[in-house]
C-alpha cells in the first residue's frame, strides 16, 4: 500500500492544518448529520471538524493512516468513525451525509474509480449537503512527466508498473463532473510552493471546489 510507507517515516505528511477552504465554509455544514472524509490521511480535515463537535467517518484503505487518525480520536475523546476501506467497499451508518470531503484522492484513481466515485457521493448526500474536492489539473508539473514515462490508461490518466496511477483534470472539468451540484467556490491555478518532510520544494496545478447539492 503506497500510503502506509509515507505515513509510516513521515508525520503530518500533507501538514498540521486542514485544507484552508473548510475554515470558510465549515459553518454551512449541519452540525447534526455527520462528515464523511474520503481518503482520511493522517486527519488533518477530519480532526478540524471532530474537533468542531462533528461526527466524522473517516475512510482510507492505508492502515497506517487509520491507526493514526482512530489513535488521535481516542486521546482526544473525538467523534470519529474509522474504517480501513476502500470507498467502493464502504456502507455508510448514516441516511446521508452533511459534508464530505474528497481531498487528494482524484488524482491517484481511474477514470472507472471517478466514475464509481461520482455515483457515491450523489447517492450519499441530499439537498443542503456540501462537498470538497480538491485534485490536479493537467498544469500540473508533473503532467508531461507522466504522460511520458507511465502507460496512458484513459484521458490525461496514467499508470506505473506498479499500478500507481495520476489523472489530471483539464480545466472547468471539475465542475462538469459534478454538474447537478451548485458552486460555493471553485479556483484553479498554481498552488503554493511546499515540501512533504525533508523532500524537495514543488507546487501543484490544482483545482479546488467547494459544492452544494
Ligand atoms: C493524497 S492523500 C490525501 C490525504 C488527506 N485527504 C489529506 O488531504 O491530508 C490520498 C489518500 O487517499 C487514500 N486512498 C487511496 N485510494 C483510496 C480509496 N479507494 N478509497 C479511499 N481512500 C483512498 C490514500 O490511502 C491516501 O491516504
Amino acid at each position: 500500500m503506497e500510503y502506509d510507507e509515507t505515513y509510516s517515516n513521515i508525520d503530518n505528511f500533507f501538514g498540521v492544518e486542514p485544507v484552508p477552504i473548510l475554515r470558510n465554509y465549515y459553518h454551512m455544514l449541519n452540525k447534526y448529520k455527520p462528515i464523511l472524509d474520503i481518503g482520511v490521511g493522517q486527519g488533518r480535515n477530519a480532526l478540524f471538524f471532530a474537533r468542531k463537535g462533528f461526527v466524522v467517518d473517516a475512510i482510507d484503505p492505508s492502515k497506517v493512516a487509520i491507526n493514526t487518525v482512530s489513535a488521535i480520536a481516542v486521546k482526544e475523546g473525538l467523534p470519529i468513525h474509522t474504517c480501513q476501506c476502500s470507498f467502493d467497499t464502504f456502507i455508510p451508518q448514516t441516511d446521508f451525509y452533511s459534508g464530505i470531503l474528497i481531498f487528494g484522492l482524484i488524482q491517484i484513481l481511474s477514470w472507472e474509480s471517478i466514475e464509481l466515485l461520482l455515483e457515491k457521493v450523489k447517492i450519499w448526500t441530499k439537498e443542503g449537503s456540501l462537498i470538497f474536492v480538491t485534485g490536479f489539473t493537467t498544469a500540473d508539473p508533473s503532467f508531461s512527466r507522466y504522460l511520458r514515462e507511465w502507460k496512458t490508461i484513459g484521458k490525461n490518466s496514467f499508470m506505473d508498473k506498479q499500478g500507481n496511477i495520476r489523472t489530471y483534470l483539464e480545466a472547468g472539468e471539475i465542475l462538469n463532473l459534478f454538474s447537478e451540484f451548485n458552486v460555493i467556490y471553485h479556483w484553479e491555478g498554481m498552488g503554493p510552493e511546499h515540501r512533504h518532510g525533508d523532500g524537495p520544494l514543488h507546487i501543484h496545478g490544482k483545482f479546488e471546489v467547494a459544492l452544494q447539492k
